[in-house]
């Protein structure tokens, strides 16, 4: 049995949303300094990687996700001796770090853009995508994935720049190969300086159609995935087969340092896309983002599907990356009607999958989100659809408003709950239940999600079958509608998951080799001999 054996095959990852992690200087806003003197929470958690959003320089329009200096770091969060010396920290308890690269896009503000948009001959022009319009009409249909058409008119030099996201973030031109050789220049920069890794944001964007042709009619109004939606099929402008080529020339850059860095996209397609992407000898982009349990039905038929689809699609040595939630989605335990037995039983799901969990900072404390109306939002996707009604929003499961789910994370249970200190005001509101759902009660509450987490995490570690082995659905007859079974497998090791997704207990026959209890969710007392009872929304996990 062949075993993964690259650091990114197994590791768990954590990510953190910079702004809102850990104030240091009394500003309201999460900084470096603030990341750094939370490392050995991290490391005692047993997350063995972390991957923080953007704290480059920025008009900070979209948070970070509009970098005007790929350089240099936006001074709320300090400077690159912090950087340098969180690189340094991270690498120094054994743990890797990955920094999110923004490729497809800058700022406005970005001196490229400021000298492209300066005059049509200027020796920028051609570093972003720049079109004369039809009439007083844009250049041709294409919408921008948050909705909007995708061209924006300039008056000054009477043409259209494309951005794939909001205005303010035009994208660059990747057909320039000059806009190539700066962007890989700048990947190159982090490398030298030990980086780890990239998340790469919205990748499937890079490249548009050469002709710039139409997308053709589709009747979705609502984002299939990123290959349909706004009544367009995204097939001129998005996934072309110029990113996947691009995809394999950044592998070949990172693959030239040791120790072994890694890529990580943020893509959406169908699974042959996605393939493509990962490269018929894995010599694409490392890792690509798995979005299926986001939405997931707390159905042991549904958890069952994921595990055949990726078994059938994307089988050893591919990776998958489960996620539970996100700085763009609504929290997780939001999402489960605020319910923290299913959060605990989702985290034993994801933790014990094959392939690579992250967590979203806050999700291990089960942090919900914070009403914040449209109207008094930050971010400017809120801002843009401040106008749609809530329940409207809510009928069509839209969230728009993503500071809901980007509040200061809530340490301990003081004022401001250990984000700032007292007195100062957070950047954004803190959620009103920071006095019991914050990381030092949850320390002490054996049962809490935290100590799930916590404990998960270890017998991940400490299991090679949960790390890197294979994974196989086990029959449950008669019980298929309850409960989920599954063996991971490595040569030396099996374990055996079952988790019970209804309100009524079920027997699980046990006649694998798995005897020895070494987890649980609400099963307190396991005879693991013979059949074993497992209480309504309750999970196990046997060991040989
Ligand atoms: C990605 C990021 C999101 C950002 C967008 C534009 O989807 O996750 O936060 O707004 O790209 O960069």
């Amino acid at each position: 049995m062949a075993m993964n054996k690259h650091w990114w095959q197994k590791t768990t990852i954590y990510q953190i949303y910079p702004r809102s992690y850990k104030d240091t200087n009394e500003d309201g806003i999460g900084d470096l300094q603030g990341i750094i003197s939370k490392l050995n929470y991290i490391k005692k958690l047993g997350f063995e990687t972390i991957w923080i959003s953007p704290f480059f320089q920025s008009p900070q329009q979209d948070w970070g996700y509009d970098v005007s200096d790929y350089l240099n770091i936006a001074p709320e969060y300090g400077d690159l001796s912090d950087v340098e010396r969180l690189i340094h920290e991270v690498h120094h308890r054994g743990m890797h770090i990955l920094f999110d690269f923004v490729l497809n896009h800058t700022s406005d503000q970005h001196p490229w853009f400021q000298e492209s948009r300066s005059s049509r001959k200027s020796p920028k022009r051609d570093w972003y995508i720049w079109r004369d319009g039809q009439g007083s009409r844009p250049p041709n249909n294409w919408k921008a994935q948050t909705g909007r058409t995708g061209w924006n008119f300039d008056p000054g030099t009477d043409q259209w720049y494309y951005a794939s996201f909001l205005p303010f973030q035009p994208d660059l031109n990747y057909r320039n190969s000059d806009v190539k050789e700066a962007m890989f220049k700048i990947a190159r920069y982090w490398l030298d300086r030990g980086v780890d890794g990239f998340r790469l944001d919205i990748f499937h964007c890079l490249f548009k159609d050469e002709n710039f042709r139409d997308n053709p009619w589709s009747y979705y109004l609502l984002p299939q995935n990123s290959m349909a939606g706004f009544f367009q099929d995204w097939k001129y402008n998005l996934n072309q087969q110029e990113t996947i080529q691009f995809a394999h020339d950044l592998r070949t850059l990172i693959d030239s340092y040791t120790p072994e860095r890694m890529l990580l996209g943020e893509l959406f397609g169908d699974d042959d896309v996605i393939r493509d992407y990962l490269g018929k000898h894995q010599d694409g982009l490392n890792l690509v983002f798995s979005w299926d349990l986001m939405d997931l039905g707390m159905k042991a038929g549904h958890f069952r599907d994921i595990i055949r689809h990726y078994e059938t699609e994307f089988p050893a040595p591919y990776t998958p990356v489960f996620v539970l939630g996100n700085h763009d989605r609504k929290r997780l335990v939001s999402r489960l009607g605020e319910k923290i037995r299913l959060a605990k039983l989702l985290a034993l799901y994801q933790f014990t999958l094959r392939g690579i969990p992250i967590t979203y900072y806050g999700e291990e404390i089960g942090m919900s989100d914070v009403y914040i109306p449209g109207k008094y939002g930050k971010d400017p996707i809120g801002k843009l659809y401040k106008w749609i009604p809530e329940f409207v929003l809510d009928y069509l499961n839209l969230y728009l408003n993503r500071d809901r789910c980007r509040t200061p994370m809530q340490w301990d249970e003081n004022e401001n709950a250990g984000f700032s200190k007292p007195g100062v005001s957070p950047w954004l509101p803190i959620h009103h239940n920071f006095t019991r759902v914050n990381v030092r009660s949850e320390a002490e509450d054996e049962e809490s999600l935290l100590n799930i987490y916590k404990d998960l995490l270890f017998l991940r570690r400490e299991s090679k079958a949960i790390q890197e082995g294979t994974i196989k659905l086990i029959d449950c007859p008669g019980i298929e509608g309850q409960l989920l079974a599954f063996k991971r497998q490595s040569e030396q090791e099996i374990v055996l998951v079952l988790i019970n997704l209804s309100g009524s207990d079920c027997t699980f026959n046990n006649k694998t080799e798995c005897k020895q209890a070494v987890f649980q969710i609400g099963c307190h007392d396991i005879s693991s001999e013979g059949d074993i009872r497992i209480n309504p929304w309750s999970g196990l996990i046997l060991s040989t």
